[in-house]
């Protein structure tokens, strides 16, 4: 029989219990960067999912970029995934910790003090602002050029937070590779334009992602690292360039090369199917390969019979819905999203949101 979304999936010696993951997804409800008890419940909630990817969680004081945003570089934060992870297992669930870096795209008053905001190059945001809590949205200034040291010590970051989400129980880590962060910000020669071994060639602007991955996986192990790409994704100021697709075909080779568990393929330009790129890269990287965005359960299980890829990631979709799978199974009606409540603080909007309940039938 073929497969769907609800059939078990075999990921690097992980057992998913079905083809539905949860998107990562940036919620800001970590005060003080530190997991806590209603984000255990939000992610516990969501536990009947095959893989749940963390909100993005940053490495290094210097990679918090945004207001509330979950780090992994300290004990307590360590113990405050802890709690998350737990909660997640107790209810048969399996879960990576996204590893987003920032970069040059942090307000430096939303940094802790002595962090700095660092990128490849300095080149200013020019369209985006951010938030910082107390003041309102403010410009972002350009961002420091890492020196190699940054650089080294960076990766050494990556490589303590791979073994810290590995404490913290964890059962793998996706290092974030898209949507504009720190390891895209290298890859794109707009936010990169260095003329050292780290900028300008395909080869050398991918150096510093597939520095940071042998890292990790020298530290925890391939099966234990995935990664999320967006090759044609501009978001943050990524602007296009005519070498998207030769960069990414030549990261697929690289990447299968290394043997990494899974890519996780996006940008929010896919509308819930796989454009001829990201087919493409399917066919070099024959490990697991994850769709994403703007997928339903129709479109996602139109692509898994496609073989487009293995598995489907869904995000608004998770936030509405802590019953998604079920809702999926038994074709239910979903949830609306509140947008105004996705990145404020507290329960509201986040662990809230009703489990379908069968509306009763009198006669
Ligand atoms: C509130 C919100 C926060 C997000 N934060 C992240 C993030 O931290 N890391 C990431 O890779 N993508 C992030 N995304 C993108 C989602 O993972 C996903 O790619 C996007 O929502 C499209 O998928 P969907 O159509 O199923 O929602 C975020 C999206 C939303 C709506």
């Amino acid at each position: 029989m073929a497969n769907t979304l609800f059939t078990p999936y075999r990921l690097s010696g992980l057992e998913l219990n079905n083809r539905i993951v949860m998107a990562p997804m940036t919620r800001s409800r970590a005060i003080g960067n530190i997991p806590n008890e209603t984000m255990a419940e939000f992610y516990a909630q969501r536990a009947a999912a095959g893989l749940l990817i963390t909100e993005g969680t940053s490495p290094s004081p210097n990679g918090l970029g945004y207001a509330r945003i979950p780090g992994i570089f300290s004990d307590e934060q360590v113990a405050g995934w802890k709690k998350v992870t737990d909660a997640v297992h107790e209810k048969g669930g399996k879960i990576v910790v996204q590893l987003m870096h920032t970069g040059r795209v942090a307000h430096a008053d939303n940094l802790p003090a002595g962090a700095t905001v660092l990128g490849p190059s300095a080149v200013k945001l020019e369209n985006t602002k951010m938030w910082v809590d107390a003041k309102g949205v403010l410009e972002l200034p350009a961002a420091k050029e890492m020196s190699v040291e940054d650089i080294l010590l960076t990766i050494d970051e990556y490589v303590q937070a791979a073994r810290n989400a590995i404490r913290a129980g964890f059962d793998g880590i996706e290092l974030h590779g898209a949507n504009g962060y720190l390891i895209k910000q290298f890859l794109n020669p707009h936010s990169n334009r260095r003329t050292d071994q780290y900028g300008g060639s395909i080869e050398n602007r991918s150096r510093f992602l597939l520095e940071v991955v042998s890292a990790v996986i020298n530290a925890i192990g391939k099966d234990k690292v995935g990664i999320r790409l967006s090759p044609f994704g501009t978001y943050n100021e990524t602007h296009a360039y005519p070498e998207t697709e030769a960069t990414y075909l030549y990261l697929a080779e690289a990447l299968k090369k290394l043997d990494i568990a899974y890519l996780h393929i996006t940008d929010q330009s896919v509308k819930g199917e796989p454009n001829e790129l990201t087919k493409a890269i399917r066919k070099i990287f024959t490990n697991t390969v994850i769709l994403s965005g703007g997928y339903s359960a129709v479109k996602a299980e139109e692509a898994l019979s496609q073989g487009y890829g293995d598995l489907v990631s869904f995000g608004v979709p998770f936030i509405a819905n802590p019953d998604l799978v079920d809702r999926f199974k038994s074709k239910l009606p979903l949830n609306q999203p509140k947008f105004d409540l996705f990145y404020t603080a507290g329960k509201e909007g986040y662990t809230d949101y009703p489990v379908f309940e069968d509306v009763p039938v009198f006669a």
